[in-house]
């Protein structure tokens, strides 16, 4: 770990954020890391973000790649939102499920996936990997090998007979969507995966784009060979959620009610 002695003002912040308590004090107050941090550092880069004065560099180690203050992007003060702006826009996100006839553009989609990378992950193990329809017609496919498998396997005869009237239930009609995998053999793909889509909905949401999971999609696709070669999935690899995009035809005006919280205290 290059510590700049110069600028740091030894305030343990680094010492204290470190998952793995990988970063000591060494004989003058300042961080070291401990030599486990080769095998055991799981390149979260806290040490290097959390530090107020830039001064912490993380070394190039078999587990990670070198972290300098620059590589980390700053907290931007003006861009903070206060806490009623982050509640309003956290209780009004809703599943949209009637879209504009209009697909997002290839950037716009890159950047909300881009936002999706910071949710939390097992060990930071990041494993989510996307697939998204780029056309109406890609995604209407998808939406039709899922009808398809539905009437062969005679489940869920109500999408169905909705799909042969015109009303699409399992994608909503929507221009995009939005699959992610991991492979199965990792820590904790279902969770990394469903925070991941769970990021992308609030990415979506922040840009006025509309998104909604695609319930039926990721339980058929996996298990449907067309759809599974249609995606390309990957060997190993597993489908943990899938989430419509597009733009809503209408807008909500207010926050639907929903039940109290259930919590207790333990003392
Ligand atoms: C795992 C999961 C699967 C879902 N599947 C579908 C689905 O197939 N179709 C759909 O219209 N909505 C689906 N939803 C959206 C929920 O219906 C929605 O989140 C819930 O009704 C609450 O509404 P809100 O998201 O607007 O608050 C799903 C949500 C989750 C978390």
């Amino acid at each position: 770990m290059f510590v700049d002695k110069e600028l740091c003002k030894r305030c343990g912040a680094c010492f204290a954020e470190c998952p793995y308590q990988l970063v000591v004090e060494d004989k003058e107050g300042f961080p070291k890391l401990r030599l486990a941090a080769k095998k055991t550092c799981i390149a979260c880069g806290h040490c290097v973000a959390i530090c107020p004065v830039q001064a912490v560099t993380l070394p190039e180690m078999p587990v990670t790649q070198e972290l300098t203050p620059e590589q980390c992007a700053p907290l931007v003060k003006d861009a903070r939102v206060t806490q009623e702006q982050a509640e309003q826009f956290l209780r009004g996100r809703r599943s949209i499920r009637a879209y504009k006839n209009k697909t997002i553009p290839d950037d716009v989609i890159a950047e909300m996936l881009d936002v999706s990378r910071f949710a939390p992950s097992a060990k930071n193990g990041q494993p989510a990997r996307w697939i998204v329809t780029r056309t109406p017609e890609a995604t209407r496919k998808l939406a039709e090998l899922t009808v398809e498998f539905m009437s062969i396997n005679n489940v869920f005869p109500g999408v169905i007979k909705n799909w042969k009237n015109g009303v699409d239930k399992i994608l909503h009609g929507a221009p995009h969507v939005a699959i992610v995998h991991a492979a199965e053999d990792g820590l904790n793909p279902a969770e990394d995966c469903s925070l991941a889509a769970a990021y992308l909905e609030l990415a979506a949401h922040a840009r006025g784009i509309g998104a909604c999971w695609a319930g039926f999609l990721m339980e058929v696709a996996e298990g449907y060979a067309p759809i599974r070669e249609l995606l390309g999935l990957p060997e190993g690899h597993s489908i943990y959620a899938a989430v419509m995009l597009g733009y809503p035809k209408y807008r909500y005006s207010r926050i639907p009610r929903r039940r109290e919280v259930e919590f207790r205290w333990i003392d």
